[in-house]
């Protein structure tokens, strides 16, 4: 975006304190700047009516009651109003300045979002439309795009921000009022309740509800419940269909068709009591879904388990039997006098010491082998468990080759006696072969 627009440009003092630097983003009722409060130095957002918005009263009036609602709702997670006013006839506001990106960014760029993730932004919103709703104002215009993920050092938080058509219960003015301009005003009608698409002039707080489940239902498959492509098909879909069951659109957790189901009902009546019920019903639901998520992320139980050391067995002092490995191979190929089988016995003894004493570590490399594998991307765990049991199949034949019976070398002269054929039948066993 270029550094001036229609109105405003970059280095303009605005309210006498509020110096423009940088246009963030042009939406559908003016711009949003990044300035700096010319005494505090610190950076705000402005937000500035388009001019040609600003000619009509009407607008100028809806504007300022934008930051009248948003001010009114004092919550961590809805953006900060500092101040408005009026400067060459165009109206502006004073925010906070939040750092970070909107939902709708997010998803575009990331995908769909884990229910662990709409868990907590869903919970935030809910929180700010809770109170909101608690002193009467009703948002009218919750969409991704009004939900803002600022990033405050190593944490986000959840912020809603446009009070631009907010309803506050003692204003006079209703949604039809605003007429011709009303597509200009809303953006995208997909998130419209039916009664809010009828222009009716009773929608309340259960058209936040609405929009709620159609944000829900969209951060967890990408795609919204209604698909018309103009305004007049989106409005008859939303007023006399059932909206497409989000676990048509994509995965979706087990329950959350019947939530989502409840949360459009047609009629206003239909849908949970609060935003709080709302939320409450969905929590259960994203929490299994999560649990169920991490049990498949988690190591399989036999690498989780951990060994308790054996008692008696002393710290350090099986360090020394370390040789007694290569020694037991090297004995085994060895021919079995007297002499190398007392060796062996010994040896093998150091290296069952040895095993014992692996078993201590081995609490230590499970835990490493389970961090790592909580890392690992799903399609690569059946391959590292492949590789896995590979190594154990080789440790086995390996280890077998050790401990194996001794054959005969080859060539070596077989006894008559061990040569000689089986006993003819009836005929007495022959005399046991010496033993070597
Ligand atoms: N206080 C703020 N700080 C930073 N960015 C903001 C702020 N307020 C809004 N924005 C950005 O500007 C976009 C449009 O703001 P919004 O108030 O929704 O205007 P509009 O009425 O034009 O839709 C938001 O989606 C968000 O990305
Ligand atoms: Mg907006």
């Amino acid at each position: 975006m270029q550094a001036t627009t229609s109105w405003g440009s970059a280095g303009t003092v605005i309210g006498g304190r509020y110096r423009l630097e940088q246009p963030i983003v042009k939406g559908a009722m003016g711009t949003i700047w990044r300035a700096e409060h010319t005494q505090l130095r610190t950076p705000v957002a402005v937000k500035l009516l388009d001019p040609l918005l600003a000619r009509d009263q009407e607008m100028r009036g809806r504007f300022l009651q934008e930051a009248r609602s948003a001010a009114a709702v004092r919550s961590s997670h809805v953006v900060q109003v500092f101040d408005s006013g009026v400067e060459d006839g165009v109206p502006y506001i004073v925010m906070e300045f939040l750092e970070g990106e909107s939902l709708d960014v997010r998803l575009a760029e990331r995908g769909p979002l884990s229910p662990g993730e709409l868990r907590k932004i869903f919970g935030e919103v809910a929180r700010a439309l809770a109170k909101a709703h608690s002193l009467g104002v009703v948002h009218r215009d919750i969409k991704p795009s009004n939900i803002f993920l600022s990033r405050e050092g190593p944490y986000e938080i959840t912020k809603l921000v446009d009070f631009g058509i907010a309803k506050v219960k003692s204003e006079a003015l209703s949604f039809t009022h605003v007429g011709t301009k009303m597509g200009t005003l809303l953006g995208t009608p997909q998130y419209m309740s039916p009664e809010q698409a009828r222009g009716s002039c009773t929608v309340d707080y259960r058209t936040d509800l609405w929009a709620m489940a159609i944000v829900a239902c969209e951060c967890l498959t990408g795609r919204c419940p209604f698909s018309g492509r103009t305004v007049g098909d989106l409005t008859i879909q939303i007023c006399t269909e059932r909206p497409t069951a989000p676990s048509e659109l994509g995965r979706v957790p087990r329950g959350f068709d019947a939530w989502f189901f409840k949360a459009t009902g047609k009629s206003p009546g239909q849908r949970f009591k609060s935003m709080a019920a709302m939320e409450g019903a969905l929590t259960p639901i994203l929490v299994a879904a999560e649990s169920r998520a991490a049990a498949a992320r988690r190591p399989p139980r036999w690498l989780q388990q951990s060994f308790r050391r054996p008692t008696w067995l002393s710290r350090g002092w099986s360090w020394p039997a370390l040789p007694a490995l290569p020694s037991l191979s090297g004995l085994s190929w060895l021919p079995a006098s007297p002499r190398v089988r007392e060796l062996r016995a010994a040896c093998a003894t150091a290296v069952s010491a040895l095993a014992a004493r692996w078993l201590q570590l081995r609490s230590r490399v499970q835990a490493s082998l389970a961090q790592w594998w909580d890392t690992l991307p799903e399609e690569r765990r059946r391959l590292a468990l492949l590789a896995m049991l590979s190594l154990f199949g080789l440790t086995l034949l390996v280890a077998s080759s050790v401990f194996r019976q001794e054959a005969p070398p080859r060539g070596s002269v077989i006894p008559a006696a061990a040569a000689a054929p089986p006993a003819s039948a009836g005929g007495a066993r022959p005399p046991a072969a010496s033993s070597r």
